[in-house]
């Protein structure tokens, strides 16, 4: 009894506390506990998505694909004009940490959809024993591994699985190397959709394992990512699935650009000069790049100083280094795909022109490093900076340490390597 009633005077105080906190918010829900938006902000200045090869537009309120005339992706295309009238950069510092205090340039209308884990904001590390010891270098890491489910994949998904919501979507089916399973099924579960993750049977265990867990319906495949989207294309063409494959549908892109923001605001506005980006599918680099553009547009940053975008691949699987070293606007099918990094093992990239175009115009570049350069790194970035990196990011490292060698990278360029996962999940 007397439990009982202790139980009931501590609920109380919450609700009493839920109440005093609720004047300044719209609504607190669930879904998105660590977001807070004010009632005179507007939410999403989305305007529409757009194919970018034969730019005809399309409506952002119904549910979307992509660009089934030119077989290319849709980009979400925001009142960037309103937002740089309504909206000033700092005042997006003093909101509530994490991703969605970007909430005007991400897509959702509802808030009370936004199926939220506490993703974004990850910290920028300055790697300075790894710069002294090479040539005094000013280099940093921007580690995603601590996002909820352990990727930059989390960012991604928080934004598909909260539109999907919005649209109405309820089955969600996702092809992929493993992070973005884990993170698909995370927040289909936060947001009380059905998930499932097709992925190839020698994802790491525990990427497996957590799939599995968070309830998702998992199918395990002999072959590659490429196999499996195949698989996740026919569950789609029966009508009972949506496919939240790379680029398939708009708006995981839209949750990785918020890096691009963070990057620029961490630096003071001012941008580093090569940003080195473990490249499979492309969203990162695209999305990260697509921010570039954004805040460019907004004033927010110096147009003409942006970074050189650097596209690491394992040399086991190197589709983008093969065509950019080759000149060629778009990517060759990768065979017999092998590299310890599952994450960049991608035989082929839906958005491969637009990868290849990004890296042209940034005079950035495609580098290969081996599995053994990558296990190197790995071991060198834990035993010098503290920071466990999976394979995927410590391949930057082994990039990084390449070009300073062949003096791509100059000795004062500002360099940042994109931990994209913690490396716990590949023991
Ligand atoms: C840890 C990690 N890094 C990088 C990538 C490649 O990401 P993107 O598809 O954005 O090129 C992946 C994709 O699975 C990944 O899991």
């Amino acid at each position: 009894m007397k439990l009982l009633k202790k139980a009931y005077i501590v609920h109380y105080i919450q609700l009493l506390t839920f109440w005093g906190d609720s004047h300044d918010m719209l609504i607190h829900t669930r879904q998105n506990l660590n977001l807070r938006v004010e009632s005179q902000e507007v939410m999403t200045y989305l305007l529409h998505l757009k194919c970018m090869i034969c730019e005809q537009t399309f409506n952002s309120q119904v549910v979307q694909t992509y660009c089934a005339d030119c077989n290319a992706p849709l980009f979400a295309q925001y009142d960037l004009h309103a937002i740089e009238k309504s909206l000033d950069r700092d005042q997006i510092k003093l909101r509530r940490a994490g991703m969605w205090r970007w909430h005007e340039l991400l897509p959702v209308e509802d808030l009370n959809l936004i199926a939220s884990l506490g993703e974004g904001d990850t910290p920028i590390v300055p790697l300075s024993t790894l710069g002294i010891r090479y040539r005094n270098h000013e280099i940093y890491a921007k580690d995603e591994g601590i996002n909820p489910t352990s990727s930059f994949k989390a960012r991604g998904l928080s934004a598909a699985v909260s539109k999907a919501s919005e649209l109405g979507i309820k089955n969600l089916a996702i092809p992929t190397a493993g992070n973005a399973g884990g993170a698909l099924a995370a927040y289909a579960s936060r947001a009380r959709l059905k998930s499932a993750v097709v992925m190839p049977s020698d994802t790491p265990p525990i990427i497996i394992q957590e799939c599995r867990l968070y309830g998702a319906d998992v199918i395990l495949l002999d072959g590659l990512i490429s196999d499996c989207a195949a698989v996740v294309a026919d569950m789609t063409a029966k009508g009972e699935w949506f496919s939240v494959s790379t680029f398939r549908e708009p708006y995981r892109l839209e949750g990785k650009k918020i890096m691009g923001y963070e990057l620029a605001e961490q630096f003071n506005w001012l941008l580093p000069d090569v940003i080195i980006y473990p490249t499979g599918g492309g969203t990162g680099l695209i999305g990260i790049w697509k921010a570039f553009q954004e805040l460019g547009a907004l004033g927010w940053i110096e147009e003409s100083h942006l970074p050189k975008m650097v596209a690491v691949q394992s040399d086991g699987c190197a589709p983008v280094v093969k065509a950019f070293q080759s000149g060629w606007d778009h990517c060759e099918y990768w065979e017999n795909a092998r590299t310890i990094a599952s994450g960049v093992r991608v035989p082929h990239s839906f958005a491969d022109h637009v990868i290849l175009d990004i890296l042209k115009r940034s005079g950035g570049t495609a580098i290969a490093v081996s599995d053994e350069e990558i296990l190197d790194a790995q071991v060198e970035l834990s035993i010098s900076e503290g920071i466990f990196a999976s394979p995927e990011g410590a391949a930057t490292m082994a990039a990084w340490k390449k070009l300073l060698s062949s003096n791509f990278i100059a000795s004062d360029e500002r360099v940042v390597l994109f931990i994209t996962a913690s490396g716990v999940k590949y023991i």
